[in-house]
């Protein structure tokens, strides 16, 4: 059932084009359609969508992580006001839900307990709520007054890779049409976004195809204490993830951090020979991003950078470079993640770890 992959990681990482692609643009409901993004499956009308005033993205885990970057994309390119909200926090807190509110849930499972209670509290307040879940006809698929699939298949391994992918499309998607609607991005824009969209499960491949490099790299800090993945913008939501999938499967302890933070207290962890990844995909931020990793690196850092192709400045400025190929501004997180899900699986192959089934964590989080 591992299809010749040695862990269900793997081989889910792998699948990772198609199941971007089959999200993209499903066979049976095709989302491009003459140079437009088309959600028939979402069923709101465009007067639903010219009506939203607010979102909140709910959710938990790496599905949190992807909402990060949905603030982002969601609010540059559609420009509506986002929050992001782990659910444990947002059930509890008594969240201001105005009408106009659109509560989006993401979750690969669909039956995350925290990510259910949150959907029944903003429905039993009269929002409307959009469901992002990987399982059809799961407890959110059905209580969620609006669903968009995403089509990793099923995921095995604890550490997502595939799911994660798949949410990220789903959010772009949704900016996209939401953009189309209320005309905050022009006809020539997204005809560019489009194509961009459409390169990913290429550029993906592409990423996966380097493998051995990414490996010969990790079995360099089998014994690392303490990383850190900083980045600015999308770059720092993909930290939080990159963090997040190390630490959950090979137990070396990590940190995400918005660059711009690393002054206000974590600089002082840094140590000679501590790792460091940093991620700098949005060309805005490249001066800023270079001026942290060279105060990183003053302190004895080792920085392994992530960024564009053709970005000689940071080539000058770190350690090692691993290269993404160009994209839009926005999916860049599609790319970068590549690299590091890839990164994490090593360490934890190389230290032996179980990476399939990482210790007291359980694929799908049922209890409060
Ligand atoms: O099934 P869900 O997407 O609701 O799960 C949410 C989190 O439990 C999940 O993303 C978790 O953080 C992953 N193990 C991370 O790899």
């Amino acid at each position: 059932e591992k299809g010749g992959y040695e862990h269900f990681m793997l081989k889910e990482m792998y699948e990772q084009p198609k199941a971007v692609s089959d999200t993209l643009n499903p066979k049976h409901d095709p989302h491009i359609v003459d140079g437009k993004i088309v959600l028939n499956e979402l069923g709101m009308t465009d007067e639903e969508i010219l009506k939203i005033k607010k979102i909140y993205i709910v959710a938990c885990g790496s599905a949190y992580h992807t909402g990060v970057t949905g603030k982002y994309v969601f609010e540059g390119m559609a420009r509506i006001p986002v929050e992001v909200d782990l659910a444990s926090e947002f059930r509890y807190r008594n969240p201001i839900l105005d009408e106009g509110t659109l509560v989006i849930i993401i979750s690969q499972s669909g039956e995350t307990a925290d990510s259910l209670a949150a959907l029944r509290e903003a429905k039993a307040r009269g929002i409307k709520t959009l469901g992002i879940v990987n399982v059809v006809g799961s407890s959110i698929a059905r209580e969620a007054d609006n669903v968009m699939y995403t089509w990793a298949g099923p995921e095995i391994a604890v550490a997502t890779t595939k799911a994660y992918s798949t949410q990220l499309i789903a959010l772009y998607l949704l900016a996209m049409r939401f953009s189309q609607i209320r005309k905050t991005v022009s006809e020539e824009e997204m005809e560019v976004m489009i194509q961009d969209l459409k390169r990913l499960p290429d550029q993906i491949e592409l990423l996966l195809a380097n493998k051995e490099k990414i490996q010969k790299f990790a079995n360099r800090y089998l014994a690392a204490k303490d990383v850190f993945f900083i980045g600015r913008g999308v770059d720092f939501a993909i930290s939080l993830e990159g963090s997040l999938k190390l630490k959950e499967i090979s137990y070396i302890h990590s940190e995400a951090y918005a660059a711009g933070e690393l002054k206000h207290g974590t600089i002082s962890l840094i140590e000679e020979g501590t790792l460091v990844a940093a991620v700098l995909t949005q060309e805005d931020l490249y001066k800023k991003m270079i001026s942290n990793i060279v105060e990183v690196r003053t302190r004895g850092a080792f920085v392994m950078a992530v960024t564009n192709e053709g970005n000689i400045e940071v080539e000058k400025a770190s350690d090692y470079v691993v290269y993404i190929p160009q994209t839009n501004s926005y999916f860049t997180n599609s790319l970068a993640i590549i690299p590091l899900q890839l990164f994490s699986y090593y360490v934890s192959l190389g230290k032996g770890c179980d990476v399939d089934k990482p210790r007291n964590l359980a694929k799908s989080v049922t209890v409060e």
